[in-house]
């Protein structure tokens, strides 16, 4: 993990109030793996004080991090306002990622809005033969751009909330499709997303023997399991214990989630 002085590259509109921004490092190396995470200072005032958690949406060819970032609030809203030039911090690659080779024959990725954004990075590295990516969005305004996702070895399935776009419904009817026709010991199942959508994610998954992991959010203070902000109750085992989403995660197994 480093602190690393982070200058931006490009920062664009890409769907409604979404920003795709690339942070060039200067020549520091993130090895970050999907599912991880980094904080980023949004400010140099004390206002907003706290750093604020991204996902590390990729690390393109010329090692520019890319942040996928949706504007809720005041400190992603000062971020939209950057452009080229700008300097921040940004503290990483925190957290534990996804384990990209559970997928023996087919990995199901399932993105939910902005839970997005840690799968761009997942679909480029993932090891699996066959990759079905489901993008679900409420509105067709808040779909990214193909191009976004890789551009080979991914089959996309999309779906919407009002049905502007693909599949009128809930992402989670593309993933009990998909599971169709899966052979459950060698698929599985990698999601992001609203919390509601996650838990629906590992019932499907836990009724069909599916192997499930989940990346979750909390707020953090940190980011490093030293404020205790982000405790999460979890399954261990038979016993049910906290665990940080910031240390411990933010990727969990769908059985351990309560
Ligand atoms: C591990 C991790 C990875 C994340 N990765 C991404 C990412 O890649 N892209 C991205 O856009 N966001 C991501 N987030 C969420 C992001 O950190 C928050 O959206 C951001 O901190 C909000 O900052 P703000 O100052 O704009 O909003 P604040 O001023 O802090 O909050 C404004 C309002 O937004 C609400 N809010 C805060 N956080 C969230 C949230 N996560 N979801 C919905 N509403 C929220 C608050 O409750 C409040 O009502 C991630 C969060 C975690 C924990
Ligand atoms: S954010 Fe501080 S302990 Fe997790």
């Amino acid at each position: 993990m480093k602190d690393i002085r982070a200058k931006v590259k490009y920062n664009r509109l890409v769907a409604q109030n979404t920003y795709l921004m690339a942070l060039d490092l200067g020549g520091e190396a993130l090895e970050a793996s999907p599912g991880q995470f980094v904080m980023l200072r949004v400010g140099d005032t004390s206002d907003p004080l706290l750093r604020r958690p991204f996902s590390v949406a990729g690390i393109d060819q010329k090692g520019l991090l890319l942040i996928l970032y949706r504007v809720v609030g005041k400190g992603t809203a000062l971020m939209s306002q950057w452009g080229p030039g700008v300097k921040t911090w940004a503290l990483g690659p925190l957290g534990k990622g996804f384990d990209v080779g559970l997928g023996k024959d087919t990995a199901i990725i399932v993105a939910g809005g902005i839970g997005v954004a840690p799968l761009i990075f997942l679909a480029h590295e993932i090891d699996s033969p066959v990759t079905i990516f489901l993008l679900g969005a409420r509105t067709k305004d808040e779909l990214i751009d193909r191009e976004i996702l890789p551009q080979k070895g991914i089959e996309l399935r999309v779906s919407t909330d009002d049905g502007s776009a693909g599949y009128h419904g809930a992402v989670t009817e593309l993933l009990k499709e998909a599971l169709t026709t899966a052979q459950p010991e060698k698929t599985a199942v990698y999601a992001c997303g609203p919390e509601p959508m996650l838990r629906q994610v590992a019932r499907i998954c836990l009724s069909r023997n599916v192997g499930c992991q989940v990346s979750l959010e909390a707020a953090m203070a940190c980011g490093v399991g030293a404020c205790l902000g982000c405790a999460l109750k979890v399954r261990k085992g038979p016993k049910q214990s906290y665990a940080h989403v910031c240390k411990d995660g933010p990727v969990f197994d769908g059985q351990d989630i309560l």
